[in-house]
This record gives structure tokens, sequence and C-alpha cells, in this order.
């Protein structure tokens, strides 16, 4: 039976869906026998079933291979798949919900599931809960992504009670973790300039929450990602492991319960901090996609599952290179004219560079933005700076054979600038309350949850790009975090709407760029990390890791995201920070989407020479394998005294080998991994300048993967910041 499902969410925006219901639909009634649901993909599976008092319970989380039964008696409740909070269930819920009548409890029991084929490796199932008593409807969604072994899950709450009814907690997906002896949980914490910081510990009983509660540039402290390792601390290439990350650039919670019988539950979603939402008769809630994949092979394989899907599935084109960029922040800050960014696109030009990216500073005209503390919100171009425009440098870029793009803040307003003085409503803030700006980058936030504010954000982008056809990149920053929540717009009921309806109206207007300017290639940025995530790469290619550039705390970084984000998305650029040696910081940028951030002029020829050879290189030979292959990392920066790590492309014809020396060593071999045994690889190492031969005793032999992967080989690092980068060929 097709059943067609409109929905309009929280903003009003609708969406449709065709779904095939295989289950018998739809009478209330609990059914008698177990009913299993296996969602699976290759080689994983997470199995439901609805036992005898009409529940819906977690079976399995784990191997596909694996055929569990589901149980004749009824489980614990603790075993419950989607908990919602009240009627018994007294441990931390899914689903938390006050009804029109005030009643504080929720009894979901199944009543029908339905699977879809999307195409030929994605199944959508859909298997609606309702309470027992009241017309209120939660709809488990999942997609199980059969090749990239990963598995999304959101859910869409309803209902149909006479009044509103109060949502204080709406987890997108809240399994309970295969048995284990224990659990050891990694997180990717930090701060500015030093992002996705990896901390692992083993869960003790109680619940462990990692969260951010700040709404806008959300993840400063936390990347919303995390694996669980079973049974022992996470390996690169062993071990049972289960990742998870959350597609939302707002507030997050990952709550992990371990309870008295050692069960744990991962609770994921939205962070109901502060959040609760107000829902209508018939208006649907739908939550961000949780995405999970699991891995009996280490977190090595985790990693490439997500890697897949995103180039598939998660990001924006995902196999479409991302162009070597020329950025001139840590060149100029503010301070550049015409012909000074003019003539630094004849540096990007000599470099091989293939855009550039103007960064902040090029508009605002009563309140010019010269620094960080006017101008803000006047997206008007600076007469003085800039007299013949935007249009006239992207023309002066593409003589030269160079693609040009802007960086925008369109969310944000500082208090001096035309907006907030036409404006001072639209942003959010408290009443009674002084508007706190000067810690926050003299900044304040645009109130997107107000129809107009909304408009008039996306207008600045769309006409941004309207009127100067030839940008075709936008780095799109947010440089503040919410510290006074409140809105001038939403009602004293609905405040608490703030962070969730801001995110949907921020999703919309990205949404609407990449639609309407498909063209146009994105990187978002947030003081660095501060907004990477899944929801925010729907409509980007890439994100700046951090505004630490130094290459020596990138390899670092860099390693954290490489978790879950492919190279492809984890803007790496040259810059000087650090003082480190040029090929460390060339050799480390190389491994991610390469960029230059720095000023030529500063270099002696001979530095400009190799920097334009190593960009060569990148095109030519190694930002297919780079940005499409797969990654194993080899050795952990956190291990010191080096860092290692290599890509194989699909048909592992073309491998690549990154070593960062982070401390003084004897030389010892690395081993490449994820080679054909049997194909025989050219080893030649590469980013040497012009002239130098390298020091490495392999170079220039042909070697079969089984030994290259056994014996490994000696790289020539051995002091503090040495590197260097392999090639490994099959077909030279
Ligand atoms: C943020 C970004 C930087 C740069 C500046 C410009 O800090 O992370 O890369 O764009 O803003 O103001």
């Amino acid at each position: 039976m097709i059943k067609s499902l409109c929905y309009a969410i929280s903003l009003g925006a609708f969406a449709c869906q065709q779904t095939a219901w295989a289950g018998e639909p739809a009478s209330d009634a609990p059914p008698a026998a177990p009913r299993l649901i296996k969602i699976s993909t290759a080689r994983s599976a997470l199995t439901l079933f609805s036992a005898a008092d009409g529940r819906l319970y977690q079976l399995d989380f784990g191997p596909a291979t694996r055929n569990p039964v589901a149980p004749t008696t009824v489980p614990a409740r603790e075993d419950e798949f989607h908990p919602a909070s009240g009627n018994g269930f007294i441990l931390e819920p899914a689903v938390q919900a006050f009804h029109a009548d005030g009643n504080s409890s929720t009894d979901l029991v199944y009543v029908k599931h339905g699977t879809e084929a999307v195409d030929a490796d994605v199944v959508l199932t859909r298997v609606e809960l309702k309470d027992r008593f009241y017309p209120f409807f939660v709809t488990l969604c999942f997609k199980a992504f059969r090749d990239e072994d990963v598995i999304e899950q959101w859910s869409e709450i309803r209902h149909e009670e006479s009044g509103p009814v109060m949502l204080f907690r709406f987890a997108s997906s809240a399994p309970v973790l295969p048995r284990a002896a224990n659990y050891w949980l990694t997180q990717f914490q930090g701060n500015w300039a030093r992002e996705a910081n990896m901390v692992e510990e083993r869960l003790t009983p109680g619940i462990k929450v990692l969260d951010s509660k700040i709404g806008v540039r959300a993840h400063e402290f936390r990347t919303p990602m995390f694996f669980l390792s079973l049974g022992r601390e996470a390996n690169e290439s062993a071990g049972e492991v289960i990742g998870g990350t959350l597609a939302w650039s707002g507030s997050f919670q990952f709550a992990f319960e371990l309870d008295t019988d050692n069960r744990l539950r991962a609770l994921c979603g939205i962070n109901p901090f502060g959040s609760q939402y107000r829902l209508l008769h018939g208006q649907v809630f739908v939550t961000p996609a949780m995405i999970w994949s699991w891995s009996d092979q280490g977190k090595g394989q985790m990693s490439r599952n997500f890697h897949h899907w995103a180039r598939r599935y998660g990001i924006r084109d995902g196999t479409k290179p991302r162009p070597v960029l020329l950025n001139n922040w840590e060149t100029t800050v503010f301070d550049f004219n015409e012909p000074r960014l003019v003539s630094l696109f004849d540096g990007a030009k000599e470099i091989g560079a293939e855009l550039f990216l103007l960064d902040d500073g090029w508009f605002g005209n009563k309140h010019p933005r010269n620094d960080d503390r006017t101008g803000l919100g006047d997206w008007q171009v600076n007469q003085n700076k800039l007299p013949h425009g935007l249009s006239f440098l992207a023309d002066e870029a593409k003589k030269r054979g160079v693609r040009f793009g802007i960086w925008l803040e369109p969310e944000m307003v500082n208090p001096v600038s035309d907006l907030f003085e036409q404006h001072p409503d639209w942003v959010i803030q408290q009443p009674h309350r002084e508007l706190q700006t000067t810690d926050f980058r003299n900044q304040a936030i645009l109130d997107l949850t107000r129809p107009a504010v909304h408009e008039f954000v996306w207008s600045v982008v769309d006409s941004t790009l309207r009127q100067n056809p030839g940008i075709s990149y936008v780095k799109w920053d947010a440089n503040r975090f919410v510290s006074q929540p409140g809105s001038t717009w939403l009602t004293p009921e609905t405040q608490s709407h703030l962070f969730i309806d801001y995110t949907w109206a921020l999703y919309d207007i990205m949404a609407r760029m990449a639609r309407q300017h498909p063209e146009v290639m994105g990187m978002a940025c947030s003081s660095g990390g501060g907004r990477v995530d899944y929801g925010a790469l729907r409509y980007f290619h890439s994100f700046w890791a951090s505004d630490n550039t130094d290459p020596y705390a990138r390899v670092v970084i860099q390693w954290g995201y490489s978790h879950f984000f492919p190279a492809s998305t984890i803007s790496a650029h040259v810059t000087r920070s650090g003082n480190r040696p040029l090929k460390f910081a060339i050799d480390v940028a190389m491994s991610g989407a390469f960029g230059v951030d720095m000023d030529l002029n500063r270099l002696n020829a001979e530095d400009r020479k190799f920097l334009a050879t190593t960009i060569n290189l990148y095109k030519e030979h190694l930002r297919e394998v780079v940005q499409q292959g797969d990654l194993y990392r080899l050795e952990s920066p956190y291990d010191q005294p080096r860092a290692a790590l290599n890509y194989v492309s699909t048909d592992r014809s073309h491998a690549v080998l990154f070593v960062y020396q982070l401390k003084d060593s004897t030389a010892k071999a690395v081993k490449p991994q994820g080679l054909d045994p049997a194909k025989r690889y050219q080893v030649r190492e590469m980013s040497l300048s012009e002239g130098a031969a390298s020091r490495m005793a392999k170079d220039g032999e042909v070697i079969d993967g089984a030994t290259l992967m056994r014996d490994g080989l000696v790289p020539p690092c051995t002091k503090e910041f040495d590197s260097t980068v392999i090639e490994l060929n099959s077909s030279p």
C-alpha cells in the first residue's frame, strides 16, 4: 500500500514522502507476537522488535550476520528502543511530553512500519509509534546506506490533541549499545584555535553528558561527534566501534547512561536545555539526523564508512575537486585596497592557485569595516577600498585565470552599523538585560526566527551573488555564540523555540543558496571549527577547521576531524604561523583541502618556486587520492614522536603517504595500509624542492604492496618538523 505523507515542519516548510507500508497497517491494537524490524547495511544491522506489550524494543546493534531471535517474553523496560518518560520508564528518556491536558507521561506502542527502497543502496524504514491513549505520534525514521555501512536516524513527532503539547525531550536516536564488559567513549573537545582534541575515557555508572548550550557557533567547545569502543580502548584496525555524529549546527546533547546492569544507552539529539517546544495540533517536529556507523575493524574502518557516506550523500558535490585557494586574511587582515588585492591575484596566478578568497573587510561605508568593531551587517562594498566593486575584482582575477570568492558573515551585526541603527530589535537579546557584545567580537546575532530578518539575510547572500556573477565561492562565517538567548519576535510561550527555529531558518537560507547558486562553492567557517557538522555540510564543500594554522597544531586538529570528515572537507592552508619550515607547513596542508594564506611577497624566490611546485604536485598527483581516497591513520600524533597517515585510491593503484615528525627520534619504518598486496608500486618521494634528491633509501624502487605493508619504508625524517610525502603508484 502506498500512502502519501505530507508534513509541515515547525517553520512551515513542507515535505512529502511516499512510503510503502510493508507491515500490516494500523489497527491501534498491539501485535501479539514479536515482530522483527531489521535495519541492515552490508555489514551491520540494528534490530528492533515489538513485544507482546505493544512496545518497541531493541534486540541488537552489531554485525549483519548475527540473526538474533526476539524473546517471547516481554523484555525489561530498559531495553525499550525509544523510551518515553512517565508511565513507568524511569531512566533518561528519548521523548518527554506534557500533553494538552497536562498529563506528563507518554506511553508509546508500535503501530506499523514500512520500508521503501530509495535506490539500490538506500532503504528508508519508518516505524510509527503512538501513545496508547493520546493521539500523539512518534515516527522513527531510518535510512540505511548499504555499501557505506551507515544508518541515519531521526524522528518525527506530531499530535492531534486539543491544545499544544509541550515537548521537553526529543532525541533523534537513543539506541542501547551492544553489551560489553566496559565501554570507552572518545569525544572531540577544545576551544577556539584548539579544536577537535580527542579525549578517551572509560564510562562509569551514571550519565555522562557531552553537549553544547550556545545555539550558534555551537561547536566552539565540542564537535557533535563521538565514538564508543566496546570492551577496550579504541584501536585503528581492530575491535568493535560505534561512531555517531549529529547533523545539526545548533546546541546538541549526547547523554550516555550506563545503568546498574551495565547497559549503555546513548541519547543523541538537539539539546533540550532551555528548548522545550510547544507543538501545535498537526505540526510536525522533525529532529535532525543522527548518523551512525558500526565497525568491527576498529575506528579506521568507521572513519572510512563516514567518508564514503559523506562523499556520496552527506556533503555538497562530494566528488568535485576542492579548488586550491589563496586567502588574503593572514596577509592583509582588514587593511587592503583594490591595487593591493589585484597585485595579490598576480601572486595567486604565479603559484598556481585556482581561486582567490577575499576575506573580511570589503564592506561598510558609513561605518567602514576596518576592524572587527564596525560595519558588520552593512553588505555594501566599501567605496574607498574597492571603488570598482566586487565584479571588477572578479574580472581581474579571471584575467589571470583565477576564480574569485568572498567572505560573508550574514547572520551577524556590529552595533556600530547602519543595520543595527535601523533595526536594533532584530538581534537576539533579552528584556531588561544590557546587550553584551564587547566580549564577543563586538557583534550581535541577527534573530533568524523573525521573518523579516530571515528574508534580509537571504537577500544579502542572494543579491551579493546575483549582482556579482563572477563570485564562485563563499566563506560563510559566524563569529559569536549566544550568551543571552531571547527574541523580540517570539511570544513569551515560544521563547524557548529560539535555538531550534534559528537553526532551521539558517538551513533554509543555506539550502536556498545551494539551490539557487549551484555553481558557487562554499566553506563553512565559525571562528574556525565552531560549525562543523553534517547539517551545514549538506550546503558546503568544506569547513575551516581552525584559526590555528600553525602546522604543528594542525596535525592534531586535522587528525581529530578526520575521524568523521573526509579530507576534501577539511580546509588546510599553508601559513607562516608558528614559523615552521615551509615544507612542513605545505606537507601538512597537502593532506587536506589545500590552500594558502600568506604574504607571498615575504617569500624569497626559491620558496615561491617551491610553493608553486608543490601546488602543481597537489593538483596533478595528489588531490584526487587525498580528497577521494580511503584514509588509513597509521601513527597518531597523540603517541608522538611523529604522525603518519596514508590515502589509497578506490582501485588501490595509487596511494600517498604523509609523515610528520613532531619530535626528534631515530629513523624507523612507517607501514602503509590499504594497498593491494599483489600490486607493484613505484615508491617516489614528492614535495622536494627543485633539484633536491630524495634521502629515502628506497626512493624510485618498485615494491609489491604486501612487502610495503609488512616492512614499511624508512622515511627521511628524524628531526622535529621533518616531513615527507611519498607517492606509491602502481601505474606510473
Ligand atoms: C574568523 C575566521 C577567520 C577570518 C576572520 C575574519 O575568525 O575564522 O578565518 O575569516 O573571522 O574576520
